[in-house]
């Protein structure tokens, strides 16, 4: 799964208590051509173009390749450059720009105006793409998916879509079944399955892998890691941020689609998969599709006591004071939810009965993304009625303070009777590695020029998540379901609470 060298460490490494240089090596990719759809939006200024640059830096990304921005606006290519140097330095502002490899990142960026609802302009692109079709060739695209037919058709007609390029396609993957299927169909029109990538970014996370590994690569979690010994499982991905800034799209789409239709659908396969047989994308993709087709439908009878939209009102994050969503979005009336809590159920043999909490909402009082597993009591305590035995809880922090907490009951030590104490065995990531965190999108990007589809994923994958997702849109239309407002800062809408309390269950605190 690393792009690095192993970075084993043997039973001697481990009387080492200095954090390891996670001592990345970076082995080249085969040069390529990326073509940036959206290439001058927030995405590609952001994401795209820093996570290219510092590749670039690290020495994987050879100089015969091109990086290709691509809009409707009338650039020239010395304003793009401008202009994504300016976005570098306002988004990364803790880093330094050495002027030299700027410059020489900048000899593979090139820019090309195009409308991509017209069929003129094509031919300016197809200019700057390698003739020879030597170079492994990218399409990326950021933009809207209702644009995704209309690019794919573009690309066809000018005979820029050759039989070994690829295709990136930007989540949200349409806004429910009907409109993926659609949007897959007319794809599919023009690039095969194995060329297509269907981006999510918490999959190029270091911390999501990590799930594989943990899982995978230890033997002590996987005789336990079921209804038996599994009281509850928790999937938080809580931000302090708020909508504004992209209210147009937001406000269309919500909380469910926006986070839990692809990320934290991606965090629950992940975390209740059974073993694949190895991490090829069959393997993997093959057992992920295998628990969103065992998500326990949420319909109108049930949508009520299993699921919370809520929206924030104005408050304080960090002691500031911030204003409201429909402020944030600019739009005087909404229903949007900005906050969802579900309860799932995964209907198999391995997870029947064990309730999935999953919850995320946008100015939250923190942002902290995490998985909780909470395991059962122990059948009988020694210890009498009058001392009380905390069950065992894994801890997963995803970001940031990225960490594996696995908190045990242990006696503590002195005289005055036997008193238990529940302290973490603590696997923080910053005290063990001093690695550079590379983006999410830099990894996958270089995967998309190896060829590795693992960490994308395949059309009946999506459209597994939305058939589920669609069942609960419905549902709240069908029993008018509205959101709760929850304050700016706090941990969400007090009816999530209620939800848990029904289950005799609590949500655990952000702070
Ligand atoms: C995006 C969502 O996919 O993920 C955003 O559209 C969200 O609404 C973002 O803020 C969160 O990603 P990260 O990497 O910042 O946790």
């Amino acid at each position: 799964m690393h792009d690095s060298k192993s970075n084993h460490t043997g039973p001697d490494d481990q009387k080492s208590a200095q954090p390891v240089d996670a001592g990345s090596t970076f082995v080249p990719v085969d040069p390529f051509e990326i073509v940036v759809f959206g290439g001058t939006g927030d995405l590609a200024r952001r994401k795209l173009i820093p996570s290219l640059y510092h590749r670039f830096c690290d020495g994987q990304i050879p100089a015969a390749s091109r990086i290709i921005g691509a809009s409707r606006s009338k650039l020239s290519r010395s304003e793009y450059l401008l202009m994504i140097r300016e976005a570098y330095e306002s988004f990364n502002p803790d880093e330094t720009l050495v002027d030299s490899q700027w410059n020489e990142f900048c000899n593979l960026v090139d820019y090309a105006p195009i409308d991509v609802t017209s069929d003129k302009g094509w031919d300016i692109l197809g200019d700057k793409l390698d003739g020879a079709e030597k170079l492994i060739r990218v399409f990326y695209l950021a933009m809207p998916p209702a644009l995704f037919s209309n690019i794919c058709q573009g690309l066809k007609t000018a005979g820029l879509a050759h039989k070994t390029s690829r295709v990136v396609l930007e989540k949200p993957l349409g806004h429910d079944f009907k409109s993926a299927d659609e949007i897959n169909e007319a794809v599919g029109k023009v690039f095969s399955e194995k060329r297509i990538y269907r981006i999510d970014h918490f999959l190029g996370k270091e911390t999501v892998q990590n799930l594989l590994v943990l899982r995978f690569g230890n033997v002590l979690l996987e005789p336990l890691w079921d209804k038996n010994s599994i009281e509850h499982i928790e999937i938080t991905v809580a931000e302090d941020i708020g909508a504004g800034g992209r209210g147009s799209y937001y406000d269309k789409s919500g909380a469910l689609r926006d986070m839990v239709q692809n990320h934290l659908l991606q965090l629950l396969c992940l975390t209740m998969m059974e073993a694949p047989g190895s991490t090829t994308a069959d393997d993997l993709r093959l057992e992920k599709i295998k628990v969103l087709r065992a998500l326990a439908p949420i319909d109108a009878s049930n949508v009520k006591e299993q699921t919370v939209r809520g929206q924030y009102v104005k408050g304080k994050v960090k002691n500031e004071a911030v204003p409201d969503y429909l402020t944030d979005v600019e739009v005087e009336e909404s229903d949007t939810e900005t906050y969802i809590a579900i309860h799932a159920k995964v209907d198999n043999w391995r997870w029947a009965g064990v309730p999935i909490y999953i919850r995320t909402g946008k100015r939250m009082s923190a942002r902290r993304s995490e998985i909780i597993v909470q395991f059962k009591p122990v059948p009988h305590s020694i210890f009498g009625p009058n001392i009380k035995v905390n069950p065992n809880k894994l801890v997963i922090r995803l970001q940031p303070d990225e960490a594996v907490n696995l908190w045990m009951e242990i006696k503590e030590p002195g005289a005055g009777g036997l008193r238990l104490k529940t302290l973490p065995l603590n696997l923080s990531y910053a005290d063990n590695f001093t690695v550079r965190y590379p983006d999410a999108y830099e990894r996958l990007l270089m995967d998309v020029v190896r060829g590795n589809l693992s960490l994308f994923m395949r059309r009946d994958e999506v459209e597994a998540a939305w058939v589920w997702c669609d069942g609960i849109l419905n549902a709240w239309k069908e029993v008018n379901q509205s959101v709760s407002y929850y304050p700016s800062g706090s941990d969400g809408p007090s009816a999530a609470d209620r939800m848990l309390e029904g289950q005799n269950d609590i949500w655990s605190g952000l702070e």
